[in-house]
């Protein structure tokens, strides 16, 4: 009797193990479309009708990001549609449409773009004040919202005309946002409740005429990027580095004895002094690499050094963040040297979110020909004794992104293992140990009776 309780106890001791296996192997195919770490994470797209002119309307557009975790980084956004019938834009403020096309109909070359299927694009901070609005003009950057709500969204206002008679306008048809580049599909753009807001000192709410709204979601499958970034292991207890997984982003080229590598297939051409695409050749070629460094273990809490590494030889990351997912930090955490902040529960694990201090380390710089570009902090975490363990691999992270794409993890069966007897030392949380004490116990007091 005793004996079959003592197992199946025991067999609850193995559970972060197991968690751990399954998370990794769900890891590939969670990554698509829905993101479990941020349910909510869209981009939307809103046109807000605020004045009826002649034949057409003044509108307001305005593009919010409300990932938790992925940017608009550098070129910056581009909005496009198809006109549902033969408007035009008359004017714009705060973004430009690339094309002004052929506006010889109208009788007049002060048009801003006559293409039945305009792209629009963020103006410069440095544009003229007069072609500004409020909102705009970040060359077309947007926060992720966890980090900073405030500059998360970008605005601008156009004028439309040459609708038909008599019509209150159809909203643009077929919108398309890239953020840069593919990865986000935008569903139809809908009649919803005009947007309100508040004048006089928020005493009087005001609306606009009508409003038009949709949503744009991000998929690493349509965006069909090589993956970006691995992870790599190592202890204080054992001097083995569990390395980023073989050929993580790609395999490096059969001569090894080369410093540096290009990462598409395109050949190396003679000008590597700018070529976004080199990187410092490894065997897991990812242009990011984030270590996981057990550092020490203290009777109530345990020191991990973070470190990314950037080995891109021209190409750094101005405003980047790390995403990591760890039951550990369920518990009260230091972190010595990045910003961060925690992520609204979305599973079962709690999800930490981390990005650069500005002018200290918000910048990942490139790689050298002489040292590393890389960031790192060390954080100090409180040992929750109830699940505290560096058995089984429950100390390292669950699951990492960086700037928004997933990183490749080692496989478990690789990872640091706990010397031998050491285990019963630290390894075990305290009811784990004592059910391990009492069936050895039991075990040493049947041998007698054999
Ligand atoms: C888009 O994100 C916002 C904020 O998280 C959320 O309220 C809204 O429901 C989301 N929309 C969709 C269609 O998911
Ligand atoms: C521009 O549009 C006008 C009127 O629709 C048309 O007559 C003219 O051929 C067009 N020009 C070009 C270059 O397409
Ligand atoms: C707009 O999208 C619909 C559905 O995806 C497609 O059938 C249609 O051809 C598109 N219109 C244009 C003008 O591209
Ligand atoms: C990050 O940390 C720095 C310094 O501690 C602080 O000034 C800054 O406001 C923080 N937040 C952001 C969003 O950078």
């Amino acid at each position: 009797m005793a004996f079959i309780s003592i197992h199946s106890n025991q067999s609850n001791c193995l559970w972060p193990f197991a968690l751990v296996s399954i998370i990794v192997v769900a890891m590939g195919s969670l990554s698509d479309c829905y993101d479990p770490l941020d349910p909510n994470g869209n981009i939307t797209v809103t046109f807000d009708t605020y004045q009826w002119e002649d034949d057409g309307y003044s509108a307001k557009v305005t593009i919010q990001n409300f990932y938790q975790y992925r940017h608009v980084d550098q070129p910056g956004w581009k909005l496009g549609w198809i006109w549902a019938q033969n408007e035009m834009i008359w004017s714009m403020k705060g973004a430009f449409a690339t094309k002004q096309g052929n506006c010889s109909s109208f009788k007049s070359d002060m048009l801003h773009s006559c293409v039945k299927d305009p792209e629009i694009l963020d103006l410069m901070p440095d544009s003229s004040p007069d072609q500004m609005t409020d909102g705009c003009c970040r060359g077309g950057l947007l926060d992720a919202w966890a980090i900073n709500p405030s500059k998360s969204f970008s605005s601008f206002q156009l004028k439309v005309g040459n609708l038909q008679a008599n019509s209150f306008g159809t909203a643009p048809l077929n919108l398309t946002l890239m953020a840069p580049g593919l990865g986000y599909t935008c569903g139809p753009l809908l009649d919803v409740n005009p947007t309100v807001s508040l004048d006089i000192g928020g005493k009087r709410q005001v609306q606009v005429f009508r409003t038009w709204k949709t949503t744009c979601t991000y998929s690493s499958f349509i965006a069909a990027k090589t993956p970006v970034c691995c992870v790599s292991l190592s202890t204080f207890y054992n001097p083995t580095i569990t390395a980023c997984p073989l050929c993580s982003c790609g395999c490096r080229s059969a001569d090894i004895t080369t410093e540096i590598c290009k990462r598409t297939s395109s050949p190396l051409t003679n000008d590597v002094q700018s070529d976004p695409d080199v990187v410092k050749c490894t065997d897991h070629m990812c242009p990011i690499r984030v270590h996981w460094h057990i550092m020490s273990n203290y009777v109530d809490h345990w020191r991990v050094k973070l470190t990314v590494t950037n080995y891109n030889y021209h190409k750094s990351f101005l405003d980047w963040n790390l995403l990591v997912q760890h039951p550990g930090f369920s518990q009260r955490t230091t972190i010595y040297s990045f910003n961060s902040t925690m992520l609204p529960d979305g599973f079962r694990d709690e999800v930490a979110l981390f990005w650069g201090i500005p002018y200290v380390n918000a910048e990942l710089i490139s790689t050298t020909e002489d040292e590393l570009g890389s960031v790192t902090t060390e954080m100090l975490l409180k040992k929750d004794m109830e699940s505290f363990t560096f058995s089984h691999g429950w100390a390292f992270p669950r699951r990492l992104y960086f700037n928004g794409e997933s990183c490749q993890m080692p496989l478990p069966d690789s990872f640091p293992t706990l010397p031998n007897g050491a285990v019963f030392i630290f390894a075990q949380p305290p009811h784990c140990l004592f059910l391990l004490l009492t069936y050895l116990t039991s075990q040493a007091l049947l041998v007698p009776w054999l």
